[in-house]
């Protein structure tokens, strides 16, 4: 077996706890081939050439998209699948009304039927990768088994991946060991199929209590890429529960004013819901000189400093972002840094081997083919690139990459935002009226849903800090988390509310968005720093018209005032579908979120 283990590792591995599991799984899983990933750029040259000979990748037109790739998936395993994403912890009380749970123990024994020879034919890679920068002390070491040459390829974008990972745990038992398979053994040739998944009996598992994952049937994003919402959000929000720091749904972003002063805020948007737009936000000129610089996207751990700072890493080392949508209009940055080195998934192919999405130009191409490799035109009846198509690619191509996002340190958070996205109710942008309050404003967050959460789209669904899908244990136990750690930090963060996407009353968006939030984030750091302005409100302190930087465009008072206006007959039954959620909770639910429920409540009985 040793022997079997040294296949293509090309370097030593001391740890006896990584061999002995390596060596358990191949036993369970027989791969034809181990190898252990090093992580270095002629291993993804290889990873990738492999992946366009035997089919699930297509290169693109080195002309047009340097060293770039298309993945296309089996039509069916498209998205995360949360009804099939189970928490499996003893008690089911401790993972909540809001996740799935398995016994640990059921789980396992109906996994390992299925993983039993579901590596047959393939090789095991062996992918050991680093959760934030390599040796940070917010940092944490995951080790994932896959079967899937896209998942290891896309794990060196992903994360800082391979040898200098395992140099780094040395023989330290502490890593999370992540088990995937995509659960289609190749038996006989014609099983070898390009994107292969098992959709009849898939399962996302995770032990909160031992720290692990285990995951069948699927090769796509958050199913499979273990290091992302499974490790670096349901483990480790368990992980910052037990150990007093916060593992969250938020993309980290740098803010410096015309003067130079620089803050940094952490903000949580239900998925796609344009979190990597405002991460890479460019602002408008006429605002004078403001920057904002990216640290991160889609996750932010967040730890206490002993001088009671909190402070905050981005774990991953790519982005996954939703491709529909993007453009040289909403997120120019994401559009520069999308030009090579690029693995796309679902999106449509150009007939000069380039790639194309919903959005991403004004008019289609004439001719295209779909996401699914069939012809379109403009015109057809379908989408050309699925809703859920992805781009993966290096934060190092980010142009608007901060200087400290590999800094071990992480950086000082001056600011959480919540957004959600909601035609009516909510106003563009308003600030707690204390700690308690801005975790009751996130706790009660409700957004209408969207194609990577596989639901019905446009259903407004409550999302609690962002969190639903992604929060691995009971969500009340998170709320008082969420309290407890105000009271370990001095000077908690500004909590602040966002929402872009208020409607009027022709269902045509009041906001203009984009570049233009820059306004808000504008007010956001005047109020962190005390020199800006704002009106008390029955939920919170709001900006007046006045209190926001209108230099260069023409918004007008009205608008904004209805972008704004509280309703005072939707508030009142907004806070009694708080009541359903915090009904929910019962028995876990941290009674000071109940009493401000009711002070809210009490605030709009005349
Ligand atoms: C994501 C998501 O992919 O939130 O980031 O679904
Ligand atoms: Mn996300």
């Amino acid at each position: 077996m040793d022997a079997l283990l040294k296949v293509d590792t090309g370097y030593s591995v001391k740890n006896r706890k990584l061999k002995k599991w390596v060596q358990e799984i191949a036993a369970l899983c027989q791969p034809s081939r181990v190898h252990w990933c090093d992580g270095s750029d002629q291993e993804s040259e290889w990873l990738l050439n492999q992946m366009v000979e035997n089919g699930p990748l297509i290169r693109l037109n080195p002309l047009k998209r340097p060293h770039s790739f298309l993945a296309r998936s089996n039509p069916s395993d498209v998205a995360r699948v949360e009804e099939r994403t189970f928490i499996c912890c003893q008690k089911k009380e401790d993972a909540g009304p809001t996740n799935n749970w398995m016994d640990p123990g059921e789980a396992k024994s109906t996994l390992l039927k299925l993983f039993k020879g579901s590596m047959r034919g393939r090789t095991l890679f062996v992918i050991p990768f680093s959760m934030g920068p390599l040796g940070s002390h917010i940092a944490q070491i995951g080790v994932e088994i896959s079967d899937s040459p896209y998942v290891a390829a896309s794990m060196k974008i992903m994360t800082r991946m391979g040898k200098a990972v395992v140099d780094q745990l040395g023989e330290h038992d502490d890593f999370v060991p992540c088990l995937h398979s995509v659960g289609e053994p190749i038996i006989s040739a014609k099983d070898d199929v390009s994107w292969p998944c098992d959709r009849e009996h898939l399962y996302i598992c995770h032990f909160p209590e031992t720290k692990e994952i285990w995951s069948y049937g699927s090769g796509y994003g958050g199913n499979a890429l273990l290091g992302k919402k499974c490790f670096a959000l349901r483990i480790a929000s368990t992980m910052g529960k037990r150990e007093g720091w916060l593992a969250e749904h938020m993309l980290i972003l740098g803010v410096q004013s015309p003067e130079g002063e620089k803050k940094y805020v952490a903000a949580a948007f239900p998925s796609a819901c344009g979190k990597t737009n405002f991460a890479m936000l460019i602002p408008p000129e006429s605002l004078g000189g403001w920057k904002v610089t990216t640290i991160g996207d889609d996750i932010a751990w967040i730890k206490p400093k002993p001088d009671g700072t909190l402070h905050a890493i981005n774990p991953e080392a790519g982005l996954f972002g939703v491709a529909p949508g993007t453009s040289e209009l909403t997120n120019p940055n994401a559009i520069k840094m999308l030009k090579k080195n690029c693995i796309f998934t679902n999106v449509a192919l150009t007939g000069d081997g380039d790639v194309w999405w919903e959005g991403l130009t004004e008019r289609p191409p004439a001719k295209l083919f779909d996401w699914q490799g069939k012809e379109w035109k403009p015109g057809d009846d379908r989408k050309a690139a699925h809703p859920n198509s992805r781009f993966t690619v290096s934060m190092e191509q980010c142009p608007s990459l901060d200087p400290e996002w590999d800094n071990p340190e992480g950086v000082p958070i001056s600011a959480f935002i919540f957004g959600g996205r909601r035609a009516s109710v909510m106003p563009l942008v308003l600030e707690s009226f204390n700690w308690v309050h801005g975790v009751y404003m996130a706790a009660t967050l409700g957004s209408e849903t969207t194609a990577a959460a596989a639901g019905k789209v446009g259903e407004v669904r409550r999302d609690p800090m962002a969190m639903l899908p992604f929060c691995g244990y009971h969500m009340g136990d998170y709320f008082a988390h969420w309290l407890k750690m105000g009271t370990l930090i001095k000077n908690p963060p500004h909590v602040f509310c966002i929402n872009w996407f208020r409607k009027d009353k022709n269902g045509d968006f009041l906001w203009p968005g984009f570049g233009e939030n820059m306004r808000v984030l504008k007010w956001i750091f005047g109020r962190t720093g005390g020199t800006a302005s704002a009106v008390q409100t029955p939920i919170g302190w709001m900006p007046s018209y006045e209190d926001l930087d209108w230099s260069g465009i023409k918004f007008k008072r009205e608008r904004f005032n209805e972008l704004m206006s509280i309703d005072n007959e939707l508030w009142p039954h907004e806070l009694e579908l708080h009541g359903e959620l915090f009904s929910k909770l019962a028995g876990r639910l941290p009674m000071q979120l109940e009493l401000m429920r009711e002070m809210l409540r009490l605030s709009f009985v005349s």
